[in-house]
């Protein structure tokens, strides 16, 4: 990963009329080299490291820009000065100004790994700006081993370290270039409100109350989705914004209470028009902000159902094969219980080829099917293949040696190999088999950290069934305003299951970094599949009834995609978790450590806003 490295002159340097006396600095920490010895100088920072030796004491003056070895060596300092008795007394963290002359260091104490490893400020005059109490935990450290919860809390501190910097940085010029590509494609940035109204993404909504209008609220946007459609419907032609979106939902590693996305909308487009800038774009950020390799180029497009028959869901990792595959009419043979119970409650047999695995001891296979039951399977069929070609499994009590072949042809497994199979719903089957692949992918060092491997999911179903509290609906696969296949407009009321999306979504390296689609632009549709959804003709109209209007005004075809920018910024980075990329995050329970929220308010404040509070009982003492 590529860490910034200033190559500027301190942004503070004085202007030819600053009086001296004023001067903070002349100069950061990552200013010097040889071209400066024999100037005088004023830097600040912060005491990264200082080392006694006695009559002589190096301090390592740390700021954003880089790191420089001051010098006290009585020696070589006025006489009188009180400079050694100040920099004895320095700590860790301590805010100085030294003011000192650039010197060449000996040849032997160069640092290569500094940009200002080659000289050093012997100082004149330390002052100390502020005085810091022994910190929480270490700041000039890379490598970290601290409680997460001691670094949200001080997250300044945090901050203070030069990843966490470099990654802050890595955000600031991942916005710069999308800001530069869009506008040099015409694209407008437009801000949308923050206050506004629910929209639908699938998440519950934070929701703030109005004290105007009792008993109304509004809600923080989960995403700029409806604006962003009103703007195509204004004639902005082609929109953007990197905006903040808000939805409290579960929290995972990936996933934020309040993150970013950049939003994109254009009108009079098809899926290659979005797909091709939005490709163009990604492949420029990976290839300019990180030092990763693209596997493929163009991006490879795959289909919803072929991503979820291959690997089990609709978000692949392609750096690496070990393809799932479903047993089919093979399962039938010799009549295994656990596979015949599996599909006689409508279930489906699928299995999974280890290379190399063969030669699995019984505790290993018995930790995988522990790690497979841990994921919600019931078990796990496992068949090993000898060097020798001998099949062990608990298949061969109920087939032959012609079907087991049959069997191990069907996963081209070939001696030395491993095949695991789960008995189960299609559900079950892939969340299973999906971590699975993923954890033999790392086990077995297939993943190379240098590759991105980004691609393009396609052909979405328009619904799929969830349960909601129960009771089985209809729910939009990506929201409700993806439009439909050209064909498939009938299927809406017919058989809603059956039609297809005009959604693409990105994935990278198995993550989900962007999602949109081409939007229905008519209104009787956008109806329809309000309908789908189960709201009523009021429900239709209180909600969305501004869309359904603005839709009979003059909508341009239009479609659009959001990209999450701290997902990308996390692949680009190389880490593995969202919280990482992020100035101030909130922990997986969705709290703010150091600012110490959510927090209860005064009783006036919720008085004024017409809102009573209604705790849930407390938790049963067990
Ligand atoms: P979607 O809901 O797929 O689409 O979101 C787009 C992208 O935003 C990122 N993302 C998140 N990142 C961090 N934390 C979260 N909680 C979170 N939720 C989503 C993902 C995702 O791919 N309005 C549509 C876009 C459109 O159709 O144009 C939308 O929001 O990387
Ligand atoms: P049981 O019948 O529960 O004793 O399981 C016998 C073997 O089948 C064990 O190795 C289980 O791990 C495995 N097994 C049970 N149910 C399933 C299933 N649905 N899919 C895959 N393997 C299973």
């Amino acid at each position: 990963m590529a860490t910034s490295k200033s190559t500027r002159k301190t942004p503070a340097s004085p202007g030819k009329r600053t009086p001296k006396a004023t001067v903070l600095r002349t100069v950061t920490c990552g200013d010097l080299n040889v071209t400066d010895v024999g100037t005088e100088v004023v830097m600040t920072g912060w005491v990264n490291r200082r080392r006694d030796h006695g009559k002589l004491i190096f301090i390592d003056l740390r700021d954003r820009y880089g790191l420089t070895q001051v010098v006290v060596d009585p020696e070589r300092t006025p006489e009188g000065s009180a400079v050694l008795e100040t920099a004895a007394e320095t700590h860790h963290e301590d805010v100085l100004q030294v003011r000192g002359v650039v010197a060449k260091r000996l040849e032997a104490t160069i640092n290569a790994n500094l940009s200002t490893g080659e000289i050093e400020v012997i100082a004149q005059q330390i002052e100390v700006l502020n005085a810091a109490k022994p910190l929480p935990f270490p700041v000039n450290e890379t490598t970290l081993n601290v409680d997460e919860a001691l670094r949200m809390k001080y997250r300044y501190l945090d901050l203070r370290r030069g990843p966490m910097r470099s990654r802050l940085e890595l955000r600031h010029r991942m916005a710069l270039a999308m800001r530069n590509f869009l506008d040099q494609r015409g694209f407008v940035e437009v801000e949308t409100p923050i206050l506004t109204k629910s929209t639908p993404e699938g998440a519950r909504d934070y929701l703030v109350p109005s004290r105007v209008w009792p008993g109304e609220f509004y809600a923080l946007p989960q995403a700029p989705q409806q604006f962003k459609q009103l703007l195509m419907v204004a004639g902005m032609d082609r929109y953007f914004q990197i905006a903040r979106c808000f939805r409290d939902e579960d929290l995972r590693g990936d996933r934020q209470p309040e993150f970013t996305q950049l939003d994109v909308e254009m009108s009079f487009v098809q899926e290659a028009d979005v797909m091709g800038l939005i490709e163009d774009l990604v492949i420029h950020l990976v290839e300019t902000l990180s030092t990763r390799r693209i596997t493929q180029k163009p991006l490879p497009h795959i289909r919803y159902a072929d991503a979820m028959e291959t690997y089990g869901i609709d978000r692949p990792d392609l750096r690496f094969g070990l393809p799932l595959k479903t047993l089919g009419a093979l399962a039938k043979q010799g009549d295994f219980k656990v596979f015949q119970d599996a599909l006689q409650a409508g279930g489906i047999v699928k299995g999974l080829c280890i290379p190399g695995k063969g030669n699995a001891t019984r505790k290993e296979l018995d930790e995988l099917t522990e790690f497979a039951r841990s994921l919600g399977a019931k078990g796990l069929i496992t068949l090993t293949i000898g060097q020798d070609g001998a099949i062990k499994s608990p298949l061969t009590r109920a087939m032959s040696a012609a079907e087991l072949g049959k069997i191990t042809a069907h996963y081209a497994a070939k001696p030395g190999d491993l095949v695991v199979f789960v008995a189960d719903g299609e559900k079950v089957c892939n969340d299973v088999l999906y971590r699975l692949r993923l954890r033999m992918g790392e086990e077995l060092h297939l993943i190379d950290p240098d590759e991105a491997s980004l691609c393009w999911v396609v052909d979405f179903p328009m619904f799929e069934v969830i349960d909601d509290r129960g009771q089985q609906r209809f729910h939009a696969t990506h929201n409700p305003f993806s439009g439909v296949r050209p064909g498939h407009e009938d299927l809406v009321a017919t058989d809603p299951l059956a039609a297809t999306a005009r959604q693409y979504d990105i994935v990278f390296n198995g993550y989900e970094i962007g999602g949109g689609s081409i939007r229905i632009h008519k209104a009787a549709l956008q109806r329809q599949v309000f309908q789908v959804l189960g709201l009523n003709d009021a429900q239709i109209t209180e909600q969305f009834g501004h869309m359904l209007e603005a839709f009979e005004l003059g909508a341009p075809p239009h479609g659009g995609i959001a990209l999450g920018f701290d997902r990308l910024v996390m692949l680009l980075a190389g880490t593995e978790n969202i919280r990482e990329v992020m100035a101030f995050p909130k922990n997986a329970n969705a709290q703010d450590l150091l600012m110490r929220c959510p927090s209860p308010v005064e009783t006036d404040q919720l008085d004024e806003l017409h809102v009573a509070v209604k705790l849930p009982p407390p938790p049963e003492n067990k």
